[in-house]
C-alpha cells in the first residue's frame, strides 16, 4: 500500500540559514552545535544512563529498577517498578518552591475581557477538589475518563485529577460531533464524561452538552456526567446521570494527595486517525511520556523560569497535552491557553495577547501562519511583539515562505524558529532544532533530540543516501512513545512494527529526506492519512462517513494542495445509476460529514463520477485520484487499472 521510497518526490531547494544571535546562545540551555552533539552523542551512546539523570530531576515515590525493559518488542517498559504521579510533578512538586504563587496558568476567554490567572497553588486546590468530585463519583484508579470541553481553565484542571487519581483521561476535541463521541467513549468504555454546557468560537455558542446528549443513548458504559457552566446555554441535566461542576465542586475537600503510580500505568488515551476507518486509541503511560514531555518542554523551548509561554494548540489535540498541560507545567513554567479563535474579533487576537502578557516564547502552527500572513503584515505590526524570543511551529512541513514571513513579522528577525516533527504516537517532539545550539534552515523540521534515532530507509529497510528520500523510521525505543492502541496489541504491532519487524524499528508512516548536514526534511504521510490544517483525518473515516448516506454508492477520499490548510479534503463519489446530482448534493454531503465526524472533516471538493479508477482485484487507487485532485498528470504505473475509461473521463471532467 506504500509508494516505494524513490517516488517520493521531494522538490525543496533551501538554502538559507539562520543561526541563533550569540546572546541568544550565551542564555541557552545548550549553546553551541558542538554541546548539542556531545549530549545527543551521550544519550545514544547510553540511553538508559542519560534517561535516568533526565527523570531524576523529577519527584518519584519509588524508584525505578529498570530504566528499559526492551525484552518484548514492541512492548517496552520504561522506568519499570518506579512510583511516581504526573499530577504531583505538575503541581505539587512546585509548592514547597517559590512557584506556589507564580502563574501556572493564564487563561484568556474568547469573549474580550474575561481572564483567569491559576498561581501554583490555586490550581493545586482546584485539581485536589476536583479529583475529590470524581472519586465521589465512583471514578476508581484506573477508570477511563471522556472529557470533552471547551478551552477553559476547567479542561486542564479535569485532566489534571484524572491523572491524581490514576484514572486515564480520553480528551475528545470539541469540534469532533455527537457521532465521533460515541466511537470514542465506547472504545475507551468511558464510566464518566466531562462536559460543559457550550464553548465560544468566533463569537457563537458550540452547544457540547447537547452533542454529548446525543452520544449517550448509544454508550451505555458512561454513568456521570460533569457539566461545567461556561455559555450559561440551556442545557437538560438528566436526573441521577448529569452533576454541574459548580455544585460538585462547592463542598469538596481540597486535600487529596496524589496517588503513587506505577510508571507503566496508563495516563491518557489519545485517539487519532490511520488508515482504516476506526480512531487509533493512542495509549500513553505515566512515567516515560512524563519524563519525555518536561525534557523536550526544557530544552526545545529553552524555557525559563521567568518566560510566559503560549501553545495556541487545543488540548483536544496531542500538542495541548503535552505542550499547553504536562510539559509545561512539569517544568513549573507559565502557560497561557487562550478559549477562541485567532481572528475574533479581529485578525490581530494573538497579537494582542503576546502583548498584553508579554509572551516570550510562542508555538503554533503552520496553517495559521499562513492564514496569518494572508490577513496580512498590519495585523501583527499594531502590536508590541517585542517581548518574544523564541517561537516554534508544529503539526506540518512548514513551507519556506511561510517561515520566512513568521520570522519577518513575528519573531521581528531575531527570534530562532523551532520546527519541531512529532507525532500523537510519539508523545513528544522527537526531531527539531536546539534553539541556542544549531541553525534553523527553513522547511525543515532540523536534527533529532536527544535519545532519538531517526532513519530515513526504503522498503527493505536499507538506508537511503542524502540525495534521497524515503520512510522514516525511529530505530531505538523513547520513553514517551505510546505502549499500544487501547485494547488492540496486535493492531499496535501491525500499524507501526510489522513493516521493520526483523529490525524492530518504529514506523512513522512519513515520507522524510536529509540534507547533507544531516538536517531532517519531513514530506509528509505516505498513507491513507490527510493532514488538514495540521490534523490528521483518516480518508477511510471520511469514506464511510460518506457512503453512509442513502445518495452515495461508492466514495474515495484524498488529500491535494491546498494553500491556507496545507492539504485540502478532495471527495470522489459514485451515486446509484440514474441519479443525477447536483450543487445542492454536494452541500448535503458535506454537512453528513459534519454531523458524522466534525467541520474539519468536510470535504473541500466534492466531485460526482459515474465510477472510480480500480485496479483488476477491485482496489481502488487513489494515487491516480491524488494526481487527479491535485492537477497533476499521472506518471506513476497505470498498468494494474482495470478501465482506463474511468480515468480519461474524469481528466476530461476535470478540463471541462
Ligand atoms: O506527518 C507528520 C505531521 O503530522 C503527523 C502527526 O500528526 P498528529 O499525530 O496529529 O500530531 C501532530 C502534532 C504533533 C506527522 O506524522 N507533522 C507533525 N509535525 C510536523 C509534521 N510534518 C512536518 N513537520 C512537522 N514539524
Amino acid at each position: 500500500m506504500y509508494i516505494v521510497s524513490t517516488q517520493i518526490e521531494h522538490v525543496l531547494h533551501e538554502s538559507r540559514r539562520f543561526a541563533p544571535s550569540e546572546e541568544f546562545s550565551k542564555l541557552a540551555r545548550v549553546k553551541s552545535k558542538a554541546e548539542y552533539e556531545a549530549m545527543y552523542k551521550e544519550s545514544i551512546d547510553n540511553p538508559e544512563a542519560f534517561w535516568a539523570k533526565a527523570a531524576e530531576e523529577l519527584h518519584w515515590f519509588k524508584k525505578w529498577d529498570r530504566v528499559l525493559n526492551d525484552d518484548k518488542p514492541p512492548f517496552y517498559k520504561w522506568f519499570e517498578g518506579g512510583q511516581t504521579n504526573l499530577s504531583y510533578n505538575c503541581l505539587d512538586r512546585h509548592l514547597t518552591t517559590w512557584r506556589k504563587n507564580k502563574a501556572a496558568i493564564i487563561w484568556e476567554g474568547e469573549p474580550y475581557g474575561q481572564r483567569q490567572i491559576l498561581t501554583y497553588r490555586e490550581l493545586h486546590r482546584q485539581v485536589c477538589k476536583f479529583a475529590n468530585v470524581l472519586k465521589a463519583l465512583g471514578v476508581s484508579k484506573g477508570d477511563r475518563v471522556a472529557i470533552y470541553m471547551p478551552m477553559i481553565p476547567d479542561l486542564a484542571i479535569a485532566m489534571l485529577a484524572c491523572a491524581r487519581i490514576g484514572a486515564p483521561h480520553s480528551i475528545i476535541f470539541g469540534g469532533f460531533s455527537a457521532a465521533a463521541l460515541v466511537d470514542r467513549i465506547n472504545d475507551a468504555g468511558a464510566s464518566m464524561v466531562i462536559t460543559a454546557d457550550g464553548g465560544y468560537r468566533r463569537g457563537a455558542v458550540v452547544e457540547l452538552k447537547k452533542a454529548v446528549d446525543e452520544a449517550l443513548g448509544k454508550c451505555p458504559s458512561v454513568r456521570k456526567v460533569v457539566v461545567a457552566q461556561r455559555t450559561h446555554t440551556p442545557v437538560q441535566m438528566v436526573h441521577g446521570r448529569d452533576i454541574w461542576w459548580h455544585e460538585a465542586m462547592e463542598n469538596a475537600s481540597d486535600v487529596c494527595p496524589a496517588e503513587p503510580l506505577d510508571a507503566e500505568h496508563p495516563l491518557y488515551i489519545l485517539y487519532t486517525s490511520g488508515s482504516t476507518g476506526k480512531p487509533k486509541g493512542i495509549l500513553h503511560t505515566t512515567g516515560g511520556y512524563m519524563v519525555g514531555t518536561y525534557y523536550t518542554s526544557k530544552y526545545v523551548f529553552d524555557l525559563r523560569e521567568e518566560d510566559t509561554y503560549w501553545c495556541t494548540a487545543d488540548i483536544g489535540w496531542v500538542t495541548g497535552h503535552s505542550y499547553i498541560v504536562y510539559g509545561i507545567l512539569a517544568n513549573g513554567a507559565t502557560s497561557i491557553m487562550y478559549e477562541g479563535a485567532p481572528n475574533f474579533p479581529t485578525p490581530d487576537r494573538f497579537w494582542q495577547i503576546i502583548e498584553r502578557y508579554h509572551v516570550n516564547v510562542f508555538y503554533t502552527a503552520p496553517t495559521a501562519i499562513r492564514a496569518f500572513s494572508r490577513w496580512g503584515d498590519g495585523w501583527p505590526a499594531r502590536n508590541d511583539l517585542s517581548s518574544l524570543r523564541l517561537l516554534g511551529t508544529v503539526g506540518e512541513p512548514i513551507n519556506p515562505e511561510a517561515w520566512m514571513w513568521y520570522h519577518t513579522h513575528i519573531g521581528g528577525g531575531r527570534c530562532p524558529i523551532v520546527d519541531t516533527w512529532w507525532q500523537t504516537e510519539t508523545g513528544a517532539i522527537m526531531i527539531t532544532t536546539l534553539p541556542g545550539a544549531n541553525e534553523t534552515k527553513p522547511g525543515s523540521a532540523g536534527l533529532p533530540f536527544f535519545g532519538i534515532k531517526p532513519a530515513i530507509v526504503d522498503e527493505d529497510g536499507k538506508e537511503v543516501d542524502n540525495s534521497h528520500s524515503g520512510l522514516l523510521v525511529v530505530q531505538k525505543p523513547w520513553p514517551a512513545m505510546l505502549r499500544t492502541l487501547y485494547g488492540d496489541d496486535e493492531r499496535y504491532d501491525e500499524v507501526y512494527w510489522s513493516k521493520y519487524k526483523k529490525q524492530n524499528w518504529y514506523f512513522t508512516g512519513d515520507g522524510a529526506y536529509q540534507d547533507k548536514n544531516g538536517y531532517y526534511m519531513i514530506i509528509g504521510r505516505i498513507d491513507d492519512v490527510i493532514n488538514v490544517s495540521g490534523h490528521r483525518l483518516g480518508t477511510m473515516e471520511i469514506e464511510s462517513a460518506l457512503v453512509s448516506h442513502p445518495m452515495v454508492a461508492e466514495a474515495a477520499v484524498v488529500g491535494y494542495p491546498h494553500d491556507l490548510k496545507g492539504q485540502g479534503v478532495c471527495a470522489f463519489v459514485s451515486v446509484p445509476v440514474g441519479n443525477t446530482p447536483g450543487e445542492k448534493d454536494k452541500e448535503a454531503l458535506r454537512e453528513h460529514v459534519a454531523k458524522e465526524i466534525g467541520a474539519i472533516a468536510k470535504p473541500d471538493i466534492i466531485r460526482f463520477t459515474d465510477a472510480l479508477p480500480k485496479t483488476r482485484s477491485g482496489k481502488i487507487m487513489r494515487r491516480l485520484l491524488r494526481d487527479i485532485a491535485a492537477g497533476r498528470d499521472t506518471t506513476g504505473d497505470t498498468t494494474t487499472l482495470e478501465d482506463f475509461t474511468v480515468l480519461a473521463k474524469l481528466r476530461e471532467d476535470q478540463e471541462a
